[in-house]
Formats: structure tokens, sequence, C-alpha cells
């Protein structure tokens, strides 16, 4: 007999995202349901589960359905009781955050800095704040599929240079709430190459993989070449229309892919209200 299942897709935006119903995914999912989810993931890109509060192991659980998980390179932050689950966390013990505080509060495809970046990302939102602390997701396959042809052929087969440091150069040493990143972090994340736009291996569409958090220049244009490059891309991706904007309420779970997508958590609430989220990562292949 052929397994049924019941969940239902809805579109969020023209470019991505979908919101999930009709499952649980604390419990055992059937391989109907996952499957069903698993396209919906290729279709939007980012896809919202509501009402859906994990205890660590269930998240993991969750999140292995889609491939083996890797562990964020700051380990002060991975959950006590399973390090699989990285806390994303404004929340203070003793004075000191104890999660990644102000995480993503810039454009990126999260880990694209690593020679196989992460494949998906999964947030679960556990506290938020009364009002604002989104988080955005931009269409990087759209916003490619929206250039001319020209720059799509002068693209092609460019690389680029993406570096964790550079969102603490550009972004976390603006900000005094985030503790420095040690000489040991810094020496596991070596800057690495990727291609300027990677075709995803599972549907074959062709996205834009540069970003503003994690890369540095294209390599072989001059340094004035690449500003003025790097600028226009990362205005073109910004532009409305390749935007879903995601209000969160407690238990809300949202995976994404970073293969096809950028996202950016916007700053804009009360820091003295409590924003406790826990994440997981998707372990990737390398970008072609
Ligand atoms: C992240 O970049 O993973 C953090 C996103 C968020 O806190 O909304």
């Amino acid at each position: 007999m052929t397994e049924q299942s019941e969940v239902t897709v809805r579109r969020l935006s023209g470019s991505v995202g979908a919101e999930i119903a009709g499952v649980s995914v604390a419990g055992d999912l059937t391989n109907a349901e996952f499957d069903a989810i698993h396209r919906a993931f290729n279709d939007h890109s980012v896809l919202v589960f509501r009402d859906q509060r994990l205890e660590p192991d269930e998240h993991v659980t969750f999140s292995r359905r889609f491939g083996p998980l890797e562990q964020h390179v700051l380990k002060q932050f991975a959950h006590p009781d399973n390090p699989d689950v990285f806390l994303i966390s404004n929340v203070k013990d003793k004075g000191k955050p104890i999660g990644a505080i102000r995480a993503g509060q810039y454009w990126h495809s999260d880990s694209s800095y690593l020679a196989k970046p992460t494949m998906a990302s999964t947030l679960n939102a556990l506290e938020v704040p009364s009002t604002g602390g989104d988080t955005m997701f931009a269409s990087m396959a759209a916003a490619y599929d929206e250039l001319s042809e020209p720059m799509k052929a002068f693209l092609s087969g460019l690389n680029a240079v993406h570096d964790y440091t550079n969102a603490w150069d550009v972004f976390f040493s603006r900000v005094a709430d985030r503790p420095p990143l040690s000489d040991e972090d810094r020496a596991k994340v070596p800057p690495t190459e990727q291609p300027v736009v990677r075709t995803h291996p599972e549907t074959g569409r062709k996205a834009l993989f540069v970003n503003p958090g994690f890369t540095r220049h294209i390599v072989g244009l001059t340094d004035s070449e690449s500003r003025a490059l790097l600028d226009f891309l990362f205005a073109h991706a910004q532009q409305p229309h390749f935007i879903y904007r995601h209000n969160w309420a407690p238990g809300d779970l949202v995976i994404w892919d970073n293969r096809a997508t950028w996202h950016l958590a916007i700053a804009d609430y009360d820091m003295d209200e409590r924003r406790h989220f826990h994440r997981t990562s998707i372990a990737g292949d390398a970008a072609y």
C-alpha cells in the first residue's frame, strides 16, 4: 500500500519560502511525509513549520533526516545536553551571553567560508521579543536568474575569497556585546575560495554565491573592480522581491537552504527582551 501524507505547502512570497502544515516533526516522520517536505525544500528553499517546540534530541533527529550534522566553530555555544544544537541567544548568565549574540545580523549564507559550506540550517524559536527580531531570507537563485546574459557570462568561472573574519571586521567590531573571536577559533577558519555562481546539486538551478558577511574579494580582479562588482551584486540581491521576512512566534521551526539563499537577522528589538533560539547545521559538499 502506498503511504499517504497530509503535508500541505503554502507559498509565503513570490521568490522564496513556504509554510508546511499537517505534520509534527517531533514524531517519527513517515517516508511519505519526509519526501513531501524534501520536495518543498528544493522547490522553496525556506520552510516554516509552526508550533514545533522541540527538545534538543528531537530537533537533531529531524535535522538528520536531511543529512549528517556539523558543529559550529564557536564550541562554547553548543547546547549542554546535545552539542549538535547551537544556541543563538541574547540571554545572559552572570553577565555573559549563553549563546551567539547578534548572530547573523548581516546578509550571509551560513559557513560559506568553509571548504564544504553548511548545506542547510534550522532554527527553532523558543523565546522571542515582543516586537522585532524578524529574520529575512533572500533567494539567490531568483537574484541570479534576473541578471543579464552578458553579466551571467562574465560571472561564470569566477571565484571569490570567503573569510569568517570578514564578519568580525565589517560587523562585530562595531557592536560592544559580542565577545572577540579567539586566535584559536580564527586559526580554525582560514579563508577559502568559492565559485561566484554555484549550481544546486539537487535542482540544477544556479544561484549567486557571494555574500556581504563573508565574501572579501573576487579572485583576479583589482581591488576596485572587485569592490564595485560585489557592491553591485549585493545591492541587486537585496531587492525586496527576492525576500521573505519571517516574523517569529515561539515554536516556529524554520529550515533554509544555504546553497540557494542568504539570510539576515534584523537587529531592531529591545536587547533586554529575550530572544532565544536553537540551531542545527546540516553538512554540505563543496560548491561547484
Ligand atoms: C543566523 O544567522 O543563523 C541567525 C539567524 C537569526 O538569529 O535569526
